[in-house]
């Protein structure tokens, strides 16, 4: 089911042409495996990341993984893993050889699978970072309400990304609100990794609170999700360098 022999558009992807902090992603939520090669054929050289979410991997599989990083480029696979710590641990396991430079869980499912699933990472997916989802911005008060969880969702979010941190995950998906918090309270060391980006002058879509890259950066961001502004626009490699060149100037 996984594999595909398909021969794609080939990609040369150059590294490291800017001189930032702050890392995009660009999240390749496209309807087909040839779409996203196209797009990354126009976005061009100097973009590093890549996120392969649910949709794509279930669809193009392992293979679109490998075929990424053949092309160049570093993938963070968004998975959001939650279950039993044997379950999770053994679902790593079957990673095991991909090339993955991010993996994401969800801290809810606590710190007994959180440390299982950092130790199956370090083990086998050398090199890879381990990221926990705190509370999915989907989700509000009600809503947390509604699961059992009372109280504000910032409490939650900063309560799990501490269990998360001492749970040896190298990392933390937040949105742009929380970067501050996080911050303050979390080892610097502790990558942040944050969706909901929106240069200005672009359409927000349905996300409603969102940050430009550079107040994203600036606030202690270190790797920027981002999706339809490059996707969507008329011309993808206009929209990324521009992005770049403005992550470039905040960092001066
Ligand atoms: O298109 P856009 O830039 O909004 O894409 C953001 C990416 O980050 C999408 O892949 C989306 O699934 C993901 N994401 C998000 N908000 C979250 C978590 C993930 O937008 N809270």
């Amino acid at each position: 089911m996984f594999a595909s022999n398909k021969r794609h558009r080939k990609v040369h992807v150059s590294m490291s042409s800017y001189a930032t902090n702050t890392e995009v992603i660009l999240a390749l939520d496209v309807e087909s495996r040839q779409k996203a090669m196209a797009v990354l054929a126009e976005v061009g050289s100097g973009l590093k990341w890549v996120k392969v979410g649910l949709q794509s991997f279930l669809r193009d599989g392992p293979d679109f993984v490998r075929e990424l990083a053949d092309t160049g480029y570093d993938v963070f696979l968004d998975l959001k893993l939650h279950d039993i710590p044997n379950t999770v641990s053994k679902a790593i396991e079957s990673l095991s050889g991909l090339p993955i430079g991010m993996l994401t869980m969800h801290a809810c499912a606590g710190s007994e699978c959180m440390k299982a699933a950092a130790e199956t990472t370090r083990k086998h997916l050398t090199g890879a970072k381990l990221l926990a989802v705190t509370v999915l911005t989907s989700l509000n008060k009600d809503g947390l309400r509604e699961i059992g969880l009372e109280g504000a969702v910032a409490g939650h979010v900063e309560r799990l990304a501490k269990l998360a941190v001492n749970s040896e995950v190298d990392g933390i998906v937040c949105s742009p609100l929380e970067i501050e918090p996080l911050r303050r309270i979390l080892p610097k060391e502790t990558a942040l990794i944050t969706p909901g980006i929106r240069p200005s002058g672009t359409s927000k879509d349905e996300q409603k609170r969102v940050l430009s890259p550079a107040d994203a950066s600036g606030l202690g961001a270190d790797y920027l999700v981002i999706g339809r502004p490059i996707l969507n626009s008329p011309d993808p490699a206009e929209a990324f360098h521009g992005i770049m060149a403005e992550l470039e100037d905040a960092d001066i």
